[in-house]
């Protein structure tokens, strides 16, 4: 069959976390390669689309940027519903975006309301680990890997949207993992 009648798989994919801790600019990163240092919050939800083929199916991922502000205020329920897989974004130099996490994995599963929440797939994001060259961290790797083990062996990874570090690997993960779900 020639490539561009197969049948594409399309996978939706929430990026949630507190304001600030850098969903726009790892999805920006992933996407287009770029890196804005200045801070513009995100309004409402919006989504961007990358083509990927794994295995022997052609995928398009659809990642859902939303607002960190808004927390689950403005966006309907009906707006998670039906995602394959959920990005959890925290950043290792700010302790209350990690303690955070738990109620936006809650929160999420409330709204979207999956068939089997116990199973629904996330993945956990560390993120800004350049940042003072590390010395500013105040969330360790093994904390992280404790909340991922504790909640049914979540995928961690750190990130630095900044330098590009381990972005592709993660939303590889994660378009794998919403591919599994689908
Ligand atoms: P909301 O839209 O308000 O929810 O925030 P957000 O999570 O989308 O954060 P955003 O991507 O806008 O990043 C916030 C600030 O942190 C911006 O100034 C980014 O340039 C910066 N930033 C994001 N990722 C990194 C990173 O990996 N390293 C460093 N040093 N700065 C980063
Ligand atoms: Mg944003």
């Amino acid at each position: 069959m020639d490539v561009s009648t197969k049948k594409r798989t399309l996978l939706k994919v929430m990026v949630l976390g507190d304001s600030g801790v850098g969903k726009t600019s790892l999805m920006n990163q992933y996407v287009y390669m770029k890196f804005n240092p200045h801070y513009k919050a995100t309004i409402g939800a919006d989504f961007v689309t990358k083509e990927l083929q794994i295995d022997d199916k052609q995928v398009t991922l659809q990642i859902w940027d939303t607002a960190g502000q808004e927390r689950f205020q403005s966006l309907g329920a009906a707006f998670y519903r039906g995602a394959e897989c959920c990005v959890l974004v925290f950043d290792v130099n700010a302790h209350k975006s990690f303690e955070a996490m738990n109620t936006w994995r809650e929160e999420f599963l409330k709204q979207a309301d999956p068939d089997e929440p116990d199973n629904f797939p996330f993945i956990l994001l560390g993120n800004k680990i350049d940042m003072d060259g590390g010395n500013s961290r105040v969330v360790s790797e093994k904390q992280a890997k404790e909340w991922c083990a504790f909640r049914g062996n979540i995928p961690y990874f750190e990130t630095s949207a900044k330098e590009g570090y381990n972005v592709d690997e993660a939303f590889l993960c994660v378009a794998k993992t919403a591919l599994a779900n689908d």
